[in-house]
């Protein structure tokens, strides 16, 4: 594997360009439009900024890995992909149509993955040229920073693209856990629920923002506390999981907290938006309310 084709170039598919680039492969990058696609890679140059401040990485190393990223406004430049990785909006209509579209480019043994927190593997795979040579791989956030990647096979998936999914992962030096093809596989399964529960527990006036994120992170010995994390996420993206998981299982315990809905309603989307259950216009982060 040398080129690595990714579609989205938000806050994961940045972080997984970074982490790709990291190992020495090639990274085409995109987007809706060229601009955006280079707003990512800008992103990525200050992030390593920031390493080579720290003495994290040399500065020649910074510039070798942004040299190897290659922001696109198209998906031609993607046929020359062993793997496209999608890391677009956690929307399926979005997702369903870029299978479509770069599946007219797809090389006749690349294989075609989807990041997608949520969404049933099996059902993406099926509009897209060749099912068996489709996956879920499933990075974390902060993509350069945590240890895991997620590979779930769909109903068709092959054992050999299995295989190269999870050495994939292990060349990126991740430890690759697989997933059943269920919504939320098997960590958001566990994770968002809790996320959507503090969301409730703040609803019903139960904790303050602060009291519900510092007893869970002290309380828990979590990084980082449930609200905080959500806004990290995305609330529009933990929104969208949680509608995934309602609708797809039809069990109520998934539904999104009515707070939750409110929020994204507002476009208070967390920290890439500047609000969220905090506001991150200052220097530190405060509740918004
Ligand atoms: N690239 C490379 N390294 C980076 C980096 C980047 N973009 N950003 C941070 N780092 C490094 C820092 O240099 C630092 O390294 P050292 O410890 O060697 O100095 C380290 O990461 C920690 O960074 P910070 O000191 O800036 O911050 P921190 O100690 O407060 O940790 C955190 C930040 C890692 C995000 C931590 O708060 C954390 O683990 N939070 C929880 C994250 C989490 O749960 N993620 C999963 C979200 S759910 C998901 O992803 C799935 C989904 O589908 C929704
Ligand atoms: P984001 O909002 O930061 O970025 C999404 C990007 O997709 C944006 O740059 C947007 O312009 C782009 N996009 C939208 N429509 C597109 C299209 N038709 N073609 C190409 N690009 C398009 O979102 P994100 O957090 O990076 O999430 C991306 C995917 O990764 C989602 O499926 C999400 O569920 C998943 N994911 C998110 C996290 C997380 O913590 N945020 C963790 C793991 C997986």
């Amino acid at each position: 594997m040398q080129t690595v084709g990714i579609i989205g170039a938000g806050i994961m598919g940045a972080g997984i360009a970074q982490t790709v680039a990291g190992v020495g492969l090639d990274v085409v990058l995109t987007d809706i439009s060229l601009e955006i696609a280079e707003k990512g890679k800008a992103g990525i140059a200050k992030s390593l900024a920031k390493l080579v401040a720290k003495e994290k990485i040399s500065q020649a190393d910074a510039d070798a890995l942004l040299a190897r990223i290659t922001p696109v406004g198209d998906y031609a430049a993607l046929s020359g992909a062993d793997l496209i990785i999608e890391a677009a909006t956690e929307r399926e209509d979005i997702k369903a149509k870029i299978f479509e579209a770069a599946g007219k480019v797809l090389g006749p043994d690349a294989i075609m993955a989807s990041n997608t927190s949520s969404i049933p593997i099996t059902r993406m795979a099926a509009g897209s040229p060749d099912p068996a040579r489709f996956c879920g791989l499933h990075f974390f956030n902060p993509v350069p920073v945590m240890g895991l990647v997620e590979v779930i096979p769909g109903l068709a998936t092959s054992q050999d693209t299995i295989d190269r999914m999870k050495a994939f992962g292990e060349k990126l030096g991740k430890t690759v856990v697989l997933a059943g093809d269920e919504p939320g596989f098997v960590v958001n399964r566990i994770l968002c629920p809790m996320l959507n529960e503090a969301i409730f527990v703040l609803g019903a006036g139960i904790g303050s923002v602060e009291d519900i994120d510092a007893g869970c992170k002290i309380g828990l010995n979590h990084p980082m506390g449930p609200l905080t994390l959500a806004d990290f996420v995305g609330l529009d993206t933990l929104y969208a999981i949680m509608k995934v998981f309602h609708s797809t299982t039809g069990d109520p315990k998934y539904r999104p907290a009515p707070l939750l809905q409110k929020y994204v309603e507002a476009g208070w989307y967390g920290r890439k938006s500047g609000k969220g259950f905090y506001d991150y216009s200052g220097e530190t982060p405060v509740p918004s309310r």
